[in-house]
């Protein structure tokens, strides 16, 4: 899509294939101009109650003469109350989508008088952005475009909101770096493996990101045996991705991202069923991509370090073993009896170093557990936290970028699930509480430093589309750090 425009002023000027309104169940502003140009069809529709302003229900009006057609597109609010901006998001990626099911190639997106500030601006443009993503590169060319995104899309209000167009700018670069996070979900493991992830990453570069991709001698001199260990059973050679967007300076902020490339549980394999989803077991790493890179677009003052542990986790004569014991760069042993228990292994070698950067907080972002999974759904991702304030912020952060988050309890008592008769840790705690165990294990890597762990398991692919999210990769995680790191202190 083309740049999205933020217009204002009479509605009869849109020169557009479509108009598409967030609407209650009566009619307001925007809709009851709208129903005047359709003869009163809209009023007799809420009447008859053939359309009731249900989140994501639709309905279609051919264009009246000499006017574009009408989308009425439901956000589940009561009648009296604005949408909110997660709404607003959802809706615009509704009327996104709808154009590229009907071949309607531009678009103008109204914001209804009550939430037409700058926030509600920036919240349509990410879903204009969001709804309108589809992985097709694999596909052949015939097939490719048989579903043309809208070339055109504006936001419209009737009083323009100070600040509108850079609201619009900014719910650009951001949604654009999550549709950036979701294509590399996307991609197989075959077409994404750790060095195609480091050629990425270096590819933001462009950016202004300084960016530095670690290979497998490197990581034997500076001690990531973690890391080597779950990428042993691989011929893909393992790399540690360093991403630093400079900002002003100062003690930094580092996300830390989960990227394996494929995850088949290694000697501990993995039932067949669905183990193809586990390409996906990159999407931390995506989403601290997505977010960096984003916060560089932006400009953001804060100065922010990326770090990325990236493997394919794959059984064969040379895989680590249920039983080894193997040390990372804490100096700490670790028994690894469950060798499909990869992630918490390859990011503790990440928490380690990323300790040694003087850094006032550390994030890390993991498709960690199937516990969280089977605890949130797909609704939220599980936050754990040695630090209330930072869990806080996030929280904070959370209710601005409309992704949900839900803290879990890290007590002491769930370490004593991770005690090895051999050596200091264990990687597994096994079924009970296994979202908390693994953050315990975590836990164990950041030392002193304020540290949160979001595990995005759920919430990073979807199994059905809705709102602003078409099926499969999601980009999880991006809104959400962007939005805390723009707000932290
Ligand atoms: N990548 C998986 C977690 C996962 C499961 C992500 C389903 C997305 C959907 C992780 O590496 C894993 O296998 N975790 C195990 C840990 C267990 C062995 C302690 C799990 O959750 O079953
Ligand atoms: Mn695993
Ligand atoms: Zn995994």
């Amino acid at each position: 899509m083309r740049d999205i425009e933020v217009r204002s002023g009479a509605l009869e000027n849109l020169d557009v294939d479509l108009i598409a309104v967030p609407a209650p169940g009566v009619l307001t502003g925007p809709s009851a101009i709208l129903d005047g140009w359709l003869g009163g069809v809209i009023d007799r529709c809420l009447e008859q109650g053939v359309y009731r302003g249900k989140a994501d229900e639709t309905s279609f009006f051919p264009s009246p003469p000499g006017h574009p057609h009408v989308l009425l597109v439901g956000v589940g609010t009561a009648d009296d109350e604005p949408p909110t901006d997660s709404q607003m998001r959802g809706a615009a990626g509704v009327a996104v989508r709808f154009c590229r099911e009907h071949r309607l190639s531009s678009l103008a997106f109204l914001l209804p008088e009550a939430a037409a500030g700058a926030e509600s601006v920036q919240a349509a443009a990410e879903g204009l952005m969001l709804g309108d993503f589809s992985y097709d590169a694999l596909r052949v060319q015939e097939t490719r475009c048989h579903r043309p995104a809208p070339s055109q899309a504006l936001i419209w209000s009737e009083e323009a909101a100070p600040g509108a167009e850079a609201a619009a700018s900014s719910g650009q670069t951001i949604a654009d770096a999550q549709n950036f996070a979701r294509d590399l979900v996307s991609r197989p493991g075959n077409v994404v493996t750790p060095i195609r992830l480091a050629e990425e990453a270096e590819a933001l570069g462009e950016r202004g990101i300084a960016v530095q991709a670690w290979s497998a001698e490197k990581l034997r001199e500076e001690g990531f045996g973690a890391l080597l260990a779950v990428s042993k059973g691989s011929e893909e050679p393992p790399r540690f991705i360093l991403l630093e967007h400079r900002g002003d300076g100062g003690s930094p902020i580092v996300l830390v991202g989960k990227g394996i490339t494929f995850d088949s549980g290694g000697i501990s394999l993995k039932p067949s069923k669905g183990m193809e989803e586990m390409k996906y077991d990159m999407a931390g790493a995506a989403a601290v991509l997505g977010a960096i890179r984003a916060l560089a677009d932006l400009g953001a003052p804060r100065r922010v370090i990326a770090l990325i542990p990236t493997a394919e986790n794959l059984p064969s004569g040379n895989a680590v073993k249920p039983g080894d014991v193997i040390r990372g760069v804490s100096g700490r042993s670790i028994e690894i009896v469950n060798t499909d228990a990869e992630g918490r292994l390859v990011l503790s070698d990440a928490l380690s170093y990323a300790t040694r950067l003087g850094p006032s907080a550390i994030v890390d972002v993991a498709t960690l557990t199937g516990g969280c999974v089977v605890a949130l759904g797909r609704h939220a991702a599980g936050l754990m936290s040695n630090d209330n304030e930072l869990a806080r912020g996030l929280e904070e952060a959370s209710a601005r970028s409309g992704e949900r988050v839900w803290r879990l309890p890290l007590w002491p008592e769930y370490r004593k699930q991770l005690d090895s008769d051999i050596a200091d840790i264990k990687n597994s705690g096994g079924r009970e509480a296994s979202p908390i165990t693994a953050g315990t294990f975590l836990k164990e890597f950041v030392e002193n430093v304020p540290w949160a762990h979001l595990d995005i398991a759920g919430t990073a692919w979807a199994d059905e589309a809705r709102a602003h999210q078409p099926k499969g990769a999601t980009g999880a995680g991006v809104r959400l750090l962007v939005e805390w790191v723009r707000g932290a202190r």
